[in-house]
This record gives structure tokens, C-alpha cells and sequence, in this order.
């Protein structure tokens, strides 16, 4: 079974794709991590994120595994990746892995921004993970404030608004439900809320 997860920074998709794998017993990827790597190491071999034929070879030469660190998951990565992203080659270049993630025997979990609509449309299970604009920016204030930084709600809210834009409106897969998607939107629901909606989805689908 192949699950699809698609949906804007900090709508609860990386929870949720965790939960869903472990309750089926599922390998589980988190692409933006892939994106977040590459970003990484241009920033520290100080090449411009708007340079794509930098981005392209960083990817290209890019192999997963070896970062998971605070830092990849921080806020200015976030946003790094957001910006390598939209550079068309770089997810040439990291489509092949992707996809071989995906079909490995007994199917996976992916989340993403384009998981159903580009890496993986025939998947089993396609679930587009939403909540409003404000709800993801006081999760991810609450978030920085357990990790002891300093909280601007505003300023949080502002930099989702953008990330959403530029992710939704590049011309390179952009973030879109899929057609064939299954929107959950979990503005009103705690982490369990959201599990529970979303095992009830795969259920039906199932069945
Ligand atoms: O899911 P995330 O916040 O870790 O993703 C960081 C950025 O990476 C996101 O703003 C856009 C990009 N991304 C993407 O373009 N396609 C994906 N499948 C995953 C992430």
C-alpha cells in the first residue's frame, strides 16, 4: 500500500505520516527532508539558492541519510528548501529516489508537497492535510517556544503565508490536492483527532 501525503508547512502531514506508518507497519519518508539536505549543503559551501545550476548539482550529487539534525529542521531551512524547490531540475534529480522509496515490496508512507500528484499518482491512499494559515502558525510558535527560541507569531504567520505562496504558485509541481485526494482539515483537531480521521479515510478505502 502506497500512502500519499501532500500539504502546506506545519498542517500536521509529518505527525500524521508517522502515526499512519507505524499503525501499518510502513516505511516512511519525509521528502521535504530531501529538499532541506540539499539547501543545507549549499548553504554551507556558500552557493546562492537562486542559482540553479548550483542547486541542480547539489542535487544531483545529493545522497539521503547522514543529517537529521535541528538544524535541517529548523526555520531558515525551511525556507532554504522552499527556494531550492522551485528550481525544476533539482526535482528531477530527486524524483528517481522518490519513487524507489515508494515502490519498494509492501508499499510506504511519503509526505510532501507533490507526493499524489507527481511522485506517486497511482498511490493506494492519497490524503491532503490542511489547517488555516493561523492554526499552522501558533503550532509551529508553540513548537519554537518547547525548543527555547524566541516566538513571534506575527512574524510566523507572515513567513507561512509565504512559503504557502511560493510552494503553491511555482510552475515546477507545484503544491496541489490531487484530484483523486482526500482533503482532512485539522484546524479543530488535536494530534489524536487527526489520526483517528485519517485511519477512518484509509479504512473506507480499504474496504
Ligand atoms: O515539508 P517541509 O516543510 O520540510 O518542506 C520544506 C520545503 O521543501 C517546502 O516549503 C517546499 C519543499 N518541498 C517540496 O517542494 N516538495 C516536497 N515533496 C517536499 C518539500
Amino acid at each position: 500500500m502506497i500512502v500519499a501525503i501532500d500539504g502546506p508547512a506545519a498542517s500536521g502531514k509529518g505527525t500524521l505520516a508517522k502515526r499512519l506508518a507505524a499503525h501499518y507497519g510502513l516505511p516512511y519518508l519525509d521528502t521535504g527532508m530531501l529538499y532541506r539536505g540539499v539547501a543545507r549543503r549549499m548553504l554551507d559551501a556558500g552557493a546562492p539558492l537562486d542559482d540553479a545550476g548550483a542547486a541542480t548539482e547539489f542535487a544531483q550529487a545529493f545522497t539521503p541519510g547522514s543529517d537529521d539534525d535541528e538544524r535541517l529542521r529548523g526555520r531558515d531551512m525551511g525556507e532554504a528548501a522552499s527556494i531550492v524547490a522551485a528550481h525544476p531540475p533539482v526535482r528531477e534529480a530527486l524524483l528517481a529516489l522518490q519513487r524507489a522509496f515508494a515502490r519498494q515490496p509492501g508499499g510506504a508512507v511519503l509526505d510532501g508537497r507533490d507526493i499524489g500528484t507527481v511522485i506517486c499518482p497511482d498511490a493506494d491512499i492519497k490524503l491532503f492535510i490542511t489547517a488555516t494559515p493561523e492554526v499552522r502558525a501558533h503550532r509551529r510558535a508553540l513548537e519554537f517556544a518547547a525548543r527555547g527560541e524566541a516566538v513571534d507569531e506575527a512574524a510566523i504567520l507572515a513567513e507561512i503565508r509565504q512559503r504557502d505562496a511560493r510552494d503553491a504558485q511555482r510552475a515546477a509541481a507545484p503544491l496541489t490536492m490531487a484530484a483523486d485526494a482526500v482533503m482532512l482539515d485539522t484546524s479543530g483537531l488535536d494530534v489524536a483527532g487527526v489520526v483517528a480521521a485519517a485511519l477512518a479515510i484509509v479504512e473506507g478505502k480499504l474496504r
